[in-house]
C-alpha cells in the first residue's frame, strides 16, 4: 500500500506571503493542485467531519448568490444530483437548520455549491447573504432527498427540466451532470422568471445550450428595466409545452418551483394524459410535498389503545401525554405547543432536541447523524415514546 503524506489546503494568505515567482511559492502551488486532483482523496461524510468552509461566493442575480463550499482538508463529494444538504447553524445564539438543494454537479466532485435566494424577513437566507464569505465554516448534514435523476433515470435519454425562480437548483445540477458525462441524451430546460434580470444561471445555461443534446429556454413574465424580452413570454401554458417538446409524452419529468406553479404543470400534464409516474417533482416547502403521513399525525381515536406516556418538555416547561403510536411532534402540536420542526418527516433535522431521560422508538430518514443519536439527541418529529421521556425543548 502507498503511504501519502496528510492531505491539507494551503491557505490563501499562505500563498499570498511570498513572491508569486519563489520557488516556495511555485512549488507550494504545484502541491496544492497535485493533492486536490488526487483521485484516491477521501469522501467528504457528515457523520465524520460535519464542516464545510465557503471558498467563493458568486453573484447569480439582484437577489441570488451561490456559495461554494469544500470539506476542511481536500474531500469528494458524492451526491446525486437533486439531492439537498441540510445547514446546522447558530445564528445570535439559537440552533437554526434549514435545507439547501445543491446545485453543483457530482461530475465535479471537489467542490460542493448551494444557490440561495435572500428572503427579505427570513432568519437564513439574509445570513447567509450578508455573512458567508470565503473562509468561514458551517456545518452541513446529508446528502439527502429521493428527487434525483440517478434513481428516476429516463429509459429513453429523454428529460423535460421544468422550474421556476429558485427552484432551478436541483434541474441545474442535473442538467450540469447530463452536460458534464456527455452521456447520449436529450435535455429540454424550461425556466420560468418573472424577467430577465431574474433568470438564475443565465450564462452557465446558454454555454451548456452550446452541446448538441441539451435545450433551455428561459420564460419571463416580463422585461426587466434595462433589457426588454424577446423570447417566450407569459406563464407556462400546454400549448407552450406541446410547442417546444411534440415529443413531451416520451420525456421523464422533473419539475421544482412554488406550489402554484407545480400544481399547474401537474394538471397540464395529466390533461395531456401524460403518464404521471413518469412524472417527479420537488418542493421547498415540505408541507407542499404530501399529507403528513398517518402514522406521523396524531390518530383520531385513542381510546382503545395502546399506553400512554408523559413527556415532559424542560424549556417550555410542559408535560404532556403521549400514546405509544404516536410522535412526540404531532402530540406536542396537538397539545397546543409550537416547538421548531419543518419536513416532520425525520429529513432536515429541524426538531432536533435532546433526549435528557426515557426511550423512544425513532425512524428518522437521514437528518441526524449516528453521532448525534450516540450523545441522547433524537428527531421528534418521528420518534414515538417507549417509556416517560424528558426532553430538553
Ligand atoms: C428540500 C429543500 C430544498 C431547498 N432548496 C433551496 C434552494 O436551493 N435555494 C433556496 O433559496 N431555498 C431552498 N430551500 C428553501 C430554504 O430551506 C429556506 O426555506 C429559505 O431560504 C428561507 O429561509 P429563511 O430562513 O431565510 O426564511 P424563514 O425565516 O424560514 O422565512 C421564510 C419566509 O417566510 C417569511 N416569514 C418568516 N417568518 C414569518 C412569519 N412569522 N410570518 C410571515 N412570514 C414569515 C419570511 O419573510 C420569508 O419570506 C429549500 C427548502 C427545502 C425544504
Ligand atoms: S421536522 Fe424535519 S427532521 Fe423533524
Amino acid at each position: 500500500m502507498v503511504s501519502r503524506p496528510p492531505l491539507r489546503r494551503a491557505g490563501l494568505s499562505e500563498m499570498a506571503d511570498a513572491t508569486p515567482e519563489t520557488p516556495r511559492i511555485l512549488s507550494s502551488r504545484r502541491q496544492l493542485v497535485a493533492t486536490e486532483l488526487d483521485a484516491r482523496l477521501p469522501d467528504w461524510d457528515s457523520e465524520e467531519d460535519d464542516v464545510l468552509v465557503c471558498r467563493a461566493v458568486r453573484q447569480e442575480t439582484h437577489d441570488v448568490r451561490t456559495f461554494v463550499f469544500s470539506g476542511r482538508s481536500p474531500r469528494r463529494h458524492h451526491y446525486k444530483p437533486g439531492q439537498f444538504i441540510t445547514l446546522d447553524l447558530n445564528i445570535d445564539g439559537q440552533s437554526v437548520n434549514r435545507c439547501y438543494t445543491i446545485s453543483s454537479s457530482p461530475t465535479r466532485p471537489h467542490l460542493i455549491s448551494i444557490t440561495t435566494k435572500r428572503f427579505a424577513g427570513g432568519v437564513v437566507s439574509p445570513w447567509l447573504h450578508d455573512t458567508m464569505k470565503p473562509g468561514v465554516e458551517i456545518r452541513a448534514i446529508g446528502p439527502m432527498g429521493e428527487f434525483n435523476c440517478v434513481d428516476f433515470a429516463s429509459p429513453n435519454g429523454k428529460y423535460l427540466l421544468l422550474s421556476a425562480g429558485s427552484g432551478i437548483t436541483p434541474l441545474m445540477s442535473m442538467a450540469r451532470s447530463f452536460h458534464d458525462l456527455a452521456m447520449e441524451t436529450d435535455v429540454l430546460f424550461l425556466h420560468s422568471a418573472r424577467s430577465p434580470a431574474d433568470i438564475i444561471f443565465r450564462s452557465d445555461l446558454a454555454i451548456m445550450a452550446r452541446s448538441p443534446g441539451f435545450r433551455a429556454i428561459p420564460i419571463c413574465e416580463h422585461d426587466s428595466p434595462d433589457e426588454s424580452w424577446t423570447g417566450l413570454r407569459g406563464r407556462i401554458t400546454l400549448p407552450m409545452l406541446q410547442m417546444v417538446a411534440p415529443d413531451l409524452m416520451e420525456r421523464e419529468v422533473f419539475a421544482c418551483g412554488p406550489a402554484p406553479y407545480m400544481a399547474g404543470i401537474r394538471s397540464m400534464l395529466t390533461g395531456a394524459g401524460f403518464d404521471m409516474a413518469r412524472y417527479h417533482e420537488e418542493s421547498f416547502k415540505f408541507e407542499d410535498l404530501a399529507p403528513l403521513d398517518a402514522a406521523i399525525a396524531p390518530p383520531a381515536n385513542t381510546a382503545n389503545a395502546v399506553a400512554t406516556y408523559k413527556v415532559e418538555f424542560t424549556k417550555s416547561r410542559r408535560t404532556i401525554e403521549v400514546p405509544a403510536d404516536t410522535h412526540v411532534l404531532a402530540a406536542a402540536r396537538a397539545a397546543g405547543m409550537r416547538l421548531p420542526s419543518s419536513c416532520t418527516r425525520g429529513l432536515c433535522g429541524t426538531c432536533k432536541s435532546k433526549l435528557l431521560s426515557g426511550e423512544v422508538a425513532m425512524q428518522h430518514q437521514g437528518g441526524i447523524r449516528q453521532r448525534e443519536i450516540d450523545q441522547g439527541m433524537v428527531l421528534i418529529c418521528c420518534s414515538k415514546p417507549l417509556s416517560d421521556l424528558v426532553i430538553e425543548r
